[in-house]
């Protein structure tokens, strides 16, 4: 422990010591690595800014850490299967240091909780997404018996506690955790909890420490973002208040659920050009008696309708989606008004998934699975071929016009500088230029996945 020095005021309350004059000698080093969603990463980086006014430091290579975190995620099947591969993988660390700390976190240590300690005996500690407040005591508490906090809070939002952010020109800031919708498909309401808001002064000071730190864009995270109210103030209130940091040059925010886009919202996006004209818009299925089996709470027409109203607002916009195929139920044909949908929208591009059954949920519970195997993967490469032409398409709309990008670095190729759009295309492009400038760069040529440009 270093010594804390206590500086006897001459009148009033002892001064609270600044964070430099507690904090506890080295404790070792960290690495957290992380799967899943964006909010993993912002989680991620809450968990290393614990670690680190512990007096943890970050490692930089997972093969030399004391402590190694999994942050996880448990929307599909599948990425619970790459953690248990990468906990194996592990094992032969564990071995060679039995003295490393290896902790699961985040949604699959809250769905599998101990029986993950059947499938991984050697697994130190397993912590929920709402359990790192306490994570230094808990690493302490990990090297003697394995330890397990999954208990999920109904205000737990971190407030107080700032992030290590990892490097890069986007800060992450989470606006408001869990999600109260229970789509039938979906297992983040039992793994992440019900839905609560930051409060708006805190978001202000997050994105008032990432503008000192140099970020000039932020991306306002939760999983249904729009739902956030905090009081009187509503989401489109919040985009305004971030955008008058001074500093922030791009405010992003990611996932909007369509039912909850207001009039104002929408208003609010075509007015502040601080606002980027991009919208990820999950719609998960094209046929209404699907989407009603799911419990979207919307309907095709209103989705098409919300997208007109979104397009007739803000000029330029980008629109991506995710889509879910073979949900237990869904016919030929109702495949084929996903298709027809797409076709109709045209989205700049698509996450595609095929349903995977999670424990828990009212499809899994209720809805008897009706899609075989080979039928879910037919239907997706349906939609992804459709979609590739589609963005194919809708990237060379691009081509010849001259646009802002924020850099990000070096691409792959020597001599060629990589960064983003407003509309949050990928753009590489030839002559150099600083990490996080604006430059206007010409698109020149396109893929289905990057613009091509030089610079103007
Ligand atoms: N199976 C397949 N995809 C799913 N998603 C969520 N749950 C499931 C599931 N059980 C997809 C949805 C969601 C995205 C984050 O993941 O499309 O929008
Ligand atoms: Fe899951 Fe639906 Fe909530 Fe999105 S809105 S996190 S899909 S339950």
């Amino acid at each position: 422990m270093d010594e804390l020095k206590l500086i006897e005021p001459s009148h009033g309350p002892a001064p609270t010591p600044a964070i430099e004059d507690v904090v506890p000698a080295e404790r070792g080093t960290v690495y957290v690595e992380t799967y899943g969603c964006q909010m993993n990463v912002s989680d991620s980086e809450v968990m290393l800014g614990v670690l680190k006014s512990a007096g943890y430091s970050a490692a930089t290579r997972l093969e030399e850490a004391d402590v190694v975190l999994l942050n996880t995620c448990a929307i599909r099947e599948h990425a619970e299967d790459r953690v248990i591969g990468r906990l194996s993988q592990l094992s032969h660390l564990k071995m060679k240091r039995p003295d490393v700390v290896l902790g699961v976190c985040g949604c699959m240590a809250k769905h599998l909780s101990e029986q993950l300690l059947d499938r991984v005996p050697y697994v130190d500690l397993i912590l929920g997404p709402d359990s790192y407040r306490d994570l230094a005591q808990m690493v302490q508490e990990a090297r003697g018996e394995p330890a397990l906090d999954v208990k999920l809070g109904r205000s737990e939002t971190y407030v107080g506690l700032d992030p290590a952010r990892s490097e890069g020109v986007n800060a992450w800031i989470t606006v408001m955790r869990g999600c109260d919708k229970f789509c039938t498909f979906c297992i983040v309401p039992y793994v992440r909890g019900r839905e609560r808001s930051v409060a708006a002064h805190e978001i202000v000071r997050q994105a008032e420490i990432a503008a000192q730190e140099g970020f000039q864009e932020v991306t306002l995270l939760g999983q249904t973002v729009n739902s956030y109210h905090d009081g009187e103030t509503d989401f489109a209130d919040l985009l305004e208040q971030v955008a008058r940091v001074e500093g922030i040059r791009r405010i992003r925010f990611t996932s909007p659920h369509p039912s909850d886009f207001t009039p104002k919202l929408i208003e609010t996006m075509g007015r502040d050009p601080k606002i980027c004209p991009f919208i990820h818009l999950p719609l998960q299925s094209g046929a209404d008696p699907v989407l009603e089996a799911m419990q979207r709470s919307y309907t095709t027409a209103e989705y098409r309708k919300l997208v007109e109203d979104l397009r007739a607002a803000i000029p330029g916009l980008s629109l991506s989606t995710d889509i879910i195929v073979g949900f237990p139920g869904e016919t030929r044909e109702d495949f084929d008004r996903t298709l027809d949908l797409m076709r109709g929208v045209r989205f700049d591009s698509a996450f595609m998934f095929k349903y995977s059954e999670r424990e828990g949920t009212v499809a899994e519970r209720e809805i008897p699975d009706t899609v075989s195997a080979t039928e879910k993967g037919e239907r997706l490469e349906e939609v992804i071929t459709l979609q590739n032409g589609i963005s194919l398409e809708v990237n060379q709309t691009y081509v010849g016009r001259t646009v802002e990008v924020l850099v990000e670095g070096p691409a792959r190729r020597p001599g060629q500088t990589s960064g983003k759009t407003d509309t949050f295309k990928t753009i590489v492009f030839t002559g150099e230029a600083e990490p996080n400038t604006f430059v206007d760069v010409t698109v020149t040529d396109c893929t289905q996945k990057t613009l091509i440009g030089e610079l103007a």
